[in-house]
């Protein structure tokens, strides 16, 4: 099948996120490859996506599962060559699959060539001026050069000399200390990263997902400004924030937009960027890069009106600047949506996933259930979907994984806070038995639990009632249902019930509550995640069920 010339073709696209050291091993080293991601097309071409994005495959130590880059130019070695990336992606165009790649410029890695010059050189000297380095406070030096703080660490400032410097400075990192930030002020970074997403684009990449990408300027200027906590969604709406979202960046993003605009089709891309719904218009903008990722329904409640107010929102932002919206339960920085909606809302997760679960029970099948029948409302929305992998198994998040090994930086430098993401960063199961259930013939490098058997590709393919099938049918059926992006809300009488409908007759009702919906005859039901209960309203020849009772937590598509 091969790929059209069309420019829009990311508007409603369907793509699934691929964690490439998590997804399939072909050479028996406990972690997954490029090679085994080519093995994998048919699995990729059974679920009708239209993208994958690809998790950061470059070389790098692992400090952050891979977001920290030692050269963006490059597959790590562990995970194959660039001649494999180049075979993977024509197999997968040649399949109709496009693909994005995740481009990290707001920090590399401590390996980088350009931090080990850095850290090497003298301050003041153009080597250092790469990243953000600085005298500290105090008589000597000794304390950082301000109050910063790090997602991953008290301090976004570690002293020079933790790394092999042999000076009295510090430099700065917003993440874990193994990723020094760049200085988005000096314009080598700016052509450096011009220079990496054209070797990308010229290989065919399709897209790029830019990590943190409200984060690259900072406001540098002498004295540095203190910032206590992270504004998170609070940031000032003037953009000038000290360190997130501050008006200069969107400089960075309308050059990278001519550049992608010399492709054809015009390459995209897609902002992660927590900042305000007022100002991620900006980031999303057809002058920039296009879209950004809408995080709301990862917060939110399996709930009718929190997911309507959601949609709402979303729909009328998107329409603001030319964009489509991006609907997302889960990605490899979540708890995944079957364990978050299997467990009461006003538990606290991450004192339950700390304590191993056991602070509160878990309904795994309701967990599943309303996961499920999530995906399938977001399907139907206009916009683009994204799963992540393992999500159209109905994953639930791995628990209690032991200390020694556990991988992921929010856990190990955040003074142990947070258990961390490494429970849906788990290597996915694709067979119910054999070693490593079929990730690789070595093992997995993070430990796979008993009952990822039956949560199988293998398993799942052979029940029709399983997640997967109903990602499958679901995905298959939205391909031919794509239409205008418009809905239209249907009253239900219900509060716990959603109906819109999409201009073709496209109708989408789910049931969030406990209780059974009995929906009318309203046209041919084409899918539904669960089992319906016929309500005996029938089509002329008698054997075409129009009606039903909708199961708790289900979603029904009908066509009229
Ligand atoms: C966001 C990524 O999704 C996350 O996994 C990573 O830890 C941070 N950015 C830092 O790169």
């Amino acid at each position: 099948m091969a790929l059209t010339k069309d420019k829009n073709w990311w508007r409603q696209a369907v793509i699934y996120q691929i964690y490439p050291r998590s997804f399939k091993d072909s050479n028996g080293d406990g972690l997954g490859d490029i090679k085994g991601i080519t093995s994998k097309i048919d699995y990729l071409s059974s679920l009708n996506i239209d993208a994958v994005w690809l998790s950061p495959f470059y070389p790098s130590a692992l400090a952050d599962g891979g977001y920290d880059v030692d050269d963006y130019r490059d597959v790590d070695p562990k995970l194959g060559t660039l001649a494999d990336f180049d075979e993977m992606l024509r197999q997968l165009h040649d399949a109709g699959i496009r693909v994005f790649v995740d481009i990290v410029p707001n920090h590399s890695s401590n390996r980088h060539e350009w931090f080990k010059e850095a850290i090497a050189a003298e301050p003041g000297s153009a080597a250092r001026n790469r990243y953000i380095f600085r005298d500290g406070k105090g008589a000597n030096g000794e304390l950082p050069p301000s109050n910063w703080p790090s997602h991953f660490a008290p301090s976004a400032w570690s002293h020079e000399s933790t790394q092999g410097g042999k000076h009295n400075q510090w430099y700065c990192h917003l993440f874990a200390p193994e990723q020094p930030d760049f200085n988005w002020d000096n314009r080598e970074i700016e052509e450096d990263f011009l220079k990496t997403l054209k070797f990308w684009a010229d290989r065919g990449v399709d897209g790029f997902r830019i990590d943190v990408a409200a984060g690259l300027k900072k406001d540098l200027s002498e004295p540095l400004r203190d910032q206590d906590t992270y504004p998170g969604f609070n940031n000032p709406m003037t953009g000038d924030d000290v360190l997130f979202d501050r008006n200069e960046v969107h400089e960075v993003y309308k050059e990278w937009r001519k550049l992608f605009n010399q492709y054809d089709p015009p390459r995209v891309a897609v902002a992660e960027a927590y900042v305000r719904p007022e100002r991620l218009v900006h980031y999303s903008s057809q002058e920039e890069l296009g879209q950004a990722f809408n995080f709301d329904l990862l917060e939110a409640n399996f709930n009718a009106s929190e997911y309507k107010k959601i949609i709402d929102t979303s729909l009328k932002q998107a329409k603001l600047n030319g964009s489509s919206t991006t609907w997302c339960l889960n990605n490899h920085d979540q708890m995944r949506p079957a364990t978050k909606y299997g467990l009461l809302p006003i538990v606290d997760r991450i004192r339950w996933k700390n304590s191993g679960g056991t602070t509160h029970p878990l309904d795994i099948t309701a967990g599943i259930n309303a996961a499920v029948a999530g995906s399938m409302l977001i399907m139907a929305l206009p916009g683009c979907t994204y799963i992540y992998q393992g999500e159209e198994l109905g994953l639930h998040e791995v628990l209690g994984i032991p200390e020694d090994q556990i991988q992921d930086p929010q856990y190990l430098r955040n003074l142990k806070a947070d258990v961390g993401r490494d429970g849906c960063r788990v290597p996915l199961p694709w067979s119910s038995t054999g070693r490593s259930f079929g990730f690789g013939d070595g093992g997995a490098h993070l430990p796979q639990p008993a009952w990822f058997a039956q949560y199988s590709v293998e398993a799942e393919s052979n029940d029709a009632s399983s997640p997967l099938s109903v990602f499958r049918k679901a995905l298959a059926l939205r391909k031919t249902l794509i239409t205008e992006e418009e809905i239209t809300w249907h009253e239900t009488g219900d509060d716990d019930v959603l109906h819109f409908s999409r201009p073709n007759g496209w109708h989408c009702i789910t049931n969030f509550g406990g209780g059974l919906y009995n929906f009318g005859a309203i046209g041919e039901v084409i899918h539904s995640s669960a089992p319906l209960a016929p309500s005996g309203i029938y089509k002329g020849h008698g054997n075409l069920t129009l009606g039903g009772e909708l199961a708790p937590a289900s979603t029904v598509w009908i066509k009229k």
